[in-house]
């Protein structure tokens, strides 16, 4: 049998028109190794957008490997790390096709992302795991909220490779359009204290609230529950804001915001943003939403999520789905979220291993 090599794969800036080019492979391979995808195709990587996010930067640091079995690309590793003094982790994720499964590929594409994490001097590596929910038997995770199947290959390929399992992460979906979508604004608005502004913006952020998004941003980094995971602070600036938009316009797809003032300091204390790509059939991704600790119980999470919803249907309708991940130990967000009508459809496993 011919030898299945590895190399890293180069990222071209653009795509070759026919979809014939690796980066179109890779991205088709990751799309036949997610089981969520395979049962929810509105849940596709479409390269366009990948292929943005994959793009040089100063902020954050992509690679790829690909396994090819002459030529043909057969497994994939991503790695990705943020930059800057207290990133001492990196994110890995290792794919293999169904049928070279079961003979080494993944166990040398991990070890050399854990190879090319500790030559950057990283301390620890998080994977995530996609997975289908299941009757079957179930390792629960250790924050006692939540499982996943025990007999999964992801689930005995990280337990082999001595990675600790430290938390579930709930993917849940909301399907469009939202019935009674209206009422639900309303009741938020009268709800909400006249302390707070709204303000709604779809595309790149305002220059005058790249600073206060930034702030958002970097304690979004810490201030979601993350179990063992000890993530590292992402800090954001206004320059990163605004790279950060440049590469969504590249990518053809749309954040759309909304975000809330403090009326008194004049400063954004919360937002939300959904991720709408640009084919209709696929789903809208809920990106971040966080209410600033010292803002929260003024119930401005649920008018948060009911305005932008109410926002995307007016500036972006007809896609499927929205498609949330959670802390399946993060209550208040599940309940902000279940009150609007998501509900689950697949878990994520997260996992961590310390390099040194
Ligand atoms: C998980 C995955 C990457 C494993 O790839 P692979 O090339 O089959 O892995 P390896 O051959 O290196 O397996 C190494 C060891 O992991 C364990 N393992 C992997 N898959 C397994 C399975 N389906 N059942 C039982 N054990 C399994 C075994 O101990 C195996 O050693 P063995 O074959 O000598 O018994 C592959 O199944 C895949 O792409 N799954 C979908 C994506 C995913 O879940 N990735 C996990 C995150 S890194």
């Amino acid at each position: 049998m011919p030898e299945i090599e590895i190399s890293a794969l180069e990222i071209p800036r653009a795509l070759a028109r026919d979809g014939s080019d690796d980066f179109t492979a890779a991205n088709t391979l990751r799309n036949l190794t997610d089981d969520m995808v395979g049962v929810y195709p509105e849940l596709t990587y479409d390269p366009v957008v990948e292929i943005a996010v994959w793009q040089p930067s100063v902020f954050e640091e992509r690679r790829m490997l690909v396994a090819r079995d002459q030529g043909r690309i057969v497994g994939r590793g991503d790695y990705s790390t943020t930059l800057g003094e207290d990133a001492d982790t990196a994110w890995i994720h290792a794919s293999v096709h169904p049928d070279y499964r079961r003979r080494g590929i993944g166990s040398r594409l991990l070890s050399e992302l854990e190879a090319i994490a500790m030559d950057a001097g990283k301390r620890k590596v998080h994977v995530y795991v996609p997975t289908l929910p299941s009757d079957g038997d179930l390792l629960a995770a250790p924050t006692g909220y939540g499982a996943v199947p025990r007999d999964a290959a992801g689930t005995l390929f990280l337990q082999k490779h001595r990675y600790t399992f430290e938390q579930v992460e709930r993917v849940s979906r909301l399907p469009l359009p939202v019935p009674g979508l209206h009422s639900l604004v309303d009741d938020a608005i009268k709800r909400c204290s006249r302390d707070y502004a709204v303000h709604e913006w779809a595309g790149p952020c305002p220059e005058k609230w790249r600073d206060d998004l930034a702030l958002l941003y970097t304690r979004m980094s810490t201030d979601e529950p993350s179990a063992g995971l000890e993530p590292p602070e992402d800090v954001w600036t206004a320059e990163r804001v605004a790279e950060q938009d440049q590469r969504l316009h590249d990518s053809t797809a749309t954040a759309v915001y909304a975000a809330i003032e403090h009326v008194a300091s004049g400063e954004l204390v919360a937002y939300t943003s959904l991720m709408v790509p640009q084919q209709l059939e696929l789903a809208v991704l809920q990106d971040n939403t966080i209410v600033l600790s010292e803002h929260r119980g003024h119930r401005l999470g649920n008018l948060l999520k009911v305005l932008n919803l109410a926002h995307l249907e007016r500036v972006a309708p007809g896609h499927p789905s929205v498609i949330t991940y959670n802390a399946e130990e993060n209550r208040p967000m599940l309940s902000v979220n279940e009150a609007v009508g998501f509900a689950p459809i697949g878990y994520e496993s997260a996992w961590k291993k310390e390099l040194r």
